[in-house]
């Protein structure tokens, strides 16, 4: 990875710019186009790598010229910069860097505001005045009816297919089976998005990025979720896209929806990890656009889960956030909204957060716990985590869960949820398929259903009331993330082989009345 040359001290843990933060230059006309590989720069030259980084300034291969006019694109109401506080390195949002990663060091990026630039409400309970105008696409839309937290393009780029229109349940009945007081215990209904999965939150903010930069096509790696809803999204806004499957690593679910969606879908021989590596090279050399969890303006649409979290619960943060961890897109959307809302003077506390590895795939586990690798202002220990995964390629290691949506062991957003972490005072633990299946079971049950991976957090929050670490009476949300039908296999296998304590296995009949109502308990 190349050094970053320049050091700029953190301000705070996100760096964030403060509203009386003043930028001098005037507002300038951007220049930004979005490039196909191969076309010519805005500065007459040939792109020599053939990327498609709209930004002239990438295919000048020049880091001087980077820096030094970047600030002179700072001047609108949000741009990227570098989560690593060495480097800071800022670009406007129009600029789409290979890999979305920051072209001086390497390190992920977020979406920054210049809040003093934009009319948020005065407190959170003014977003439901939007309930009023709904027949309004982007009323309706449970992403950008929050709009002016994400406020990174124009209204004529957004995207809605109508996300977002989720429930948090109470459920009791759940909450007895963690061991909790009644009324205490949360459900949060992803699965009820248009593509049956959280990811629709992200992609209705990801693809209103893509059409701002002008993406022709589109393309992600997947454990599933993200496949069906990019294709969803794709098409409803007119992109084409490809999806990465890990061969038989997907759910029946999920892989049904990518192909009726029209995806073009390509099954590699390997895991989601190999998948992840494969996309971001593929979009670099064909100029495709990246939708997984690596693009920033995906995470923002994410933020809106905890948004409507605290809508439900009467416009008041609960105590505690449960939800799975995979490649960890969530987890670091989450803190993000937290903090942002804190700073805004928004909400005057912020929940905790405990983040569920399946036993399988506990990497973030295993280097929270066991590693003891932590955020540090941002300059985490980067041996910890190379000295990691070369043993896992040593071991020719490949993560393997009943969860498959988070049977990723190289999450590849690590140190933004290591830095949610440090904003949540979050915590991570690590369930057992087994304990995966019976939560889900309970979970159908005596709620609305949800996919292995969702179950995690009701299978972690058990560990943590048994630990003491949350309290009975506290208030805990849980992220249900996919919805039951995702993995249609995986039910019918735990429920018709009883393969655990609350198996509920069909009974055979023969075609006989009496027979048929004896059998009826
Ligand atoms: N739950 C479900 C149902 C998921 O599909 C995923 C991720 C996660 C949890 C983990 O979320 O990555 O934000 O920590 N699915 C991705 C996919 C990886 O490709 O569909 P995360």
């Amino acid at each position: 990875m190349p050094k970053c040359p320049q050091t700029l001290a953190p301000k705070s843990i996100m760096e964030e710019s403060s509203p009386s933060d003043s930028r001098q230059n005037k507002p300038k006309q951007s220049q930004f186009l979005y490039q196909q590989p191969g076309s010519s720069c805005i500065n007459g030259e040939l792109c020599r790598k053939g990327r498609y980084i709209d930004s002239p300034l990438a295919n000048c291969e020049s880091n001087d010229e980077i820096r030094s006019t970047r600030y002179e694109n700072m001047t609108g109401k949000a741009y990227q910069k570098c989560i690593n506080p060495d480097c800071g390195a800022e670009f406007e949002c129009r600029a789409v860097t290979d890999g979305f990663k920051c072209p001086n060091c390497g390190e992920l990026l977020d979406v920054r505001y210049n809040w003093d630039r934009i009319e948020v409400p005065d407190k959170l309970s003014d977003f439901s005045r939007r309930w009023a105008s709904r027949d309004k696409p982007l009323d309706f839309s449970g992403v950008w009816r929050f709009r002016e937290l994400l406020d990174f393009c124009d209204d004529n780029y957004k995207v809605t297919i109508g996300e977002g229109q989720t429930i948090l349940q109470q459920n009791d009945a759940v909450a007895k089976y963690v061991d909790m007081q009644p009324g205490r215990l949360f459900l949060q209904y992803e699965g009820l998005n248009p593509s049956g999965s959280f990811k629709d939150n992200g992609m209705a903010a990801a693809f209103s990025h893509a059409k701002m930069v002008g993406a022709k096509s589109s393309a992600c790696a997947s454990t599933g979720n993200t496949s069906a809803s990019v294709a969803l999204y794709a098409h409803s806004c007119g992109l084409k896209c490809t999806v990465f499957i890990g061969s038989g690593r997907i759910a029946f679910g999920k892989l049904s929806q990518a192909m009726d969606y029209g995806a073009q879908t390509i099954q590699i021989q390997g895991d989601f990890d190999d998948c992840m590596r494969q996309v971001q090279d593929v979009c670099i050399r064909l100029g495709l656009y990246l939708l997984n969890s690596l693009n920033p303006f995906r995470l923002e649409g994410q933020k809106t889960i905890m948004y409507r979290i605290i809508e439900q619960m009467g416009w008041d943060v609960p105590d505690w956030i449960v939800v799975p961890g995979g490649n960890l897109g969530n987890s670091s959307a989450f803190g993000k909204a937290f903090y942002e809302l804190r700073q805004l003077g928004l909400i005057e506390r912020i929940p905790r957060m405990a983040i569920i590895n399946a036993t399988g795939a506990d990497t973030l586990n295993d280097l929270v716990n066991n590693k003891k690798l932590v955020w540090n202002n941002g300059r985490v220990d980067q041996a910890i985590i190379d000295d990691y995964y070369a043993d896992l390629t040593a071991r020719g290691f490949s993560p393997h869960t009943c969860a498959s949506a988070i049977e990723i062991s190289r999450p590849v957003n690590l140190k933004k949820c290591l830095r949610a972490i440090d904003v949540c005072n979050g915590v991570v633990r690590a369930v057992t398929d087994e304990e995966i299946c019976d939560a889900k079971a309970i979970i159908g049950k005596y709620g609305l259903g949800c996919e292995p991976a969702s179950a995690a957090t009701i299978a972690g929050l058990r560990h943590l009331r048994s630990e003491g670490l949350i309290a009975a009476d506290q208030r805990v949300a849980c992220v249900l993330t996919g919805h039951p039908l995702k993995d249609p296999s995986l039910t019918v296998n735990y429920h018709k082989d009883k393969l655990g304590q609350f198996s509920n296995p069909p009974i055979e009949a023969p075609n006989d009345l009496e027979e048929i109502i004896r059998l009826i308990k």
